[in-house]
């Protein structure tokens, strides 16, 4: 085990923020995490644990002990005639993962093809798109307690997902390292095809769904379509999640902007997405210094360029305040501010 001191995070974050962690250090396996407990670096310091890096913005030079994870293997275990039990370790990319599961034909991610990240990240912020989210296959999520060094097996329920949401965001923020999680995917044909978007796009491109690859392959498309490659434009993905509001708001608003776009969700709540309240309050494709909002997609922030972390809060503040005023709806980050 190795710990860097003043360690440069550009290349550890999509954003490509140029900020310093006192403390760096890389986790490989088991035993390199407990000795890692036992390190004055680790005892004395504030600790962020970082996966992919595609779901933070660091605002300022990190005072205290990064700690990425690099546990990596897949394997399978167990299968029956109609499904296949995963366990996959938590440094591993997230769309490897997807590829091992759409290459033996197993349904279930698909439509969570090329989100960015790690599989430790994953159950964090329960990963969703194209209308499917990790909580519908998950088993369960094996993690450390940072203070005993202990692990533990969080049951799906233990995990309490929600939209963008888990326990380990909430009650159980900074006190756990994911280290694998359990996944159950089917052999079954199981289409998910709920989301107009991707539907769209299979009737229009004339693809006729035979495997979980057909759809692997046509989200992974139309990500590209509207989302900016990290490796080319700083971003992470989408910077704010969508807004739930009641019937009656939505009433409210819809007076003014009869054209406004709503998803029904359970309990009478409808989702509006952030990206038509940013698009309509006049941010999209908008560039303010190194900073901007992608053309493609108004949910996403990007560093066009050496923007320090803190400009792009900047811009995202400015977001926040002007749909504010312009709608009296109140747009939350997704993206982790450091
Ligand atoms: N829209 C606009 N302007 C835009 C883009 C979208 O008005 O520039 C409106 C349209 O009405 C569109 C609606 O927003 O129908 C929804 O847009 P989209 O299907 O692109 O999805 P989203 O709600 O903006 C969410 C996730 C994405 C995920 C997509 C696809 C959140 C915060 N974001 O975005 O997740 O890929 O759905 O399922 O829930 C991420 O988390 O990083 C991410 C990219």
């Amino acid at each position: 085990m190795n710990i860097n001191k003043n360690y440069d995070l550009s290349k550890l974050n999509t954003f490509g923020i140029a900020a310093k962690a006192k403390f760096f250090v890389e986790v490989h396996n088991e035993a390199e995490f407990k000795e890692l407990l036992d390190s004055t670096e680790f005892k004395n310091n504030q600790r962020l644990f970082l996966g992919g890096g595609s779901n933070v913005l660091f605002t300022k030079d990190f005072d205290g002990l990064v700690i990425l994870n690099k546990l990596k293997g897949i394997e399978i275990l167990k299968e029956d005639s109609e499904s296949v039990v995963i366990k996959c370790l938590g440094g591993e990319i997230w769309h490897d993962l997807v590829v091992f599961a759409v290459e033996r034909g197993l349904w279930g991610i698909e439509n969570l093809s090329l989100i960015p990240g790690t599989v430790g990240a994953a159950p964090m912020q329960n990963i969703g798109a194209y209308g499917a989210e990790l909580k519908n296959v998950i088993e369960n999520v094996e993690a450390f307690d940072i203070a005993t060094g202990e692990k533990k097996i969080f049951s799906k329920e233990e995990c309490n997902f929600g939209y963008r949401d888990s326990v380990f965001k909430n009650k159980l923020k900074d006190k756990y390292f994911i280290s694998a999680i359990t996944l159950k995917l089917s052999k079954k044909e199981k289409k998910n095809l709920t989301y107009k978007v991707l539907t769209d796009h299979l009737e229009s491109n004339n693809i006729e769904v035979k495997n979980s690859k057909h759809i692997s392959d046509a989200v992974a498309d139309i990500r590209r379509s509207k989302l900016p490659d990290p490796k080319v434009i700083g971003n992470a993905g989408s910077f704010f999640k969508n807004v739930f509001i009641t019937a009656a708001e939505l009433n409210k608003l819809q007076k003014k902007y009869p054209d406004a776009p709503f998803f029904k969700e359970e309990d009478e709540v409808v989702k509006i997405p952030a990206a038509w309240l940013i698009e309509k309050a006049g941010w999209k494709g908008k560039k303010v210094g190194n900073t901007g909002v992608h053309d493609k997609q108004a949910l996403v922030l990007v560093n066009h360029g050496g923007a320090e972390g803190e400009e792009i809060l900047a811009l995202a503040n400015r977001i926040i305040s002007d749909v504010k005023e312009k709608f009296g709806l109140t747009l939350v980050p997704e993206v982790n501010l450091i």
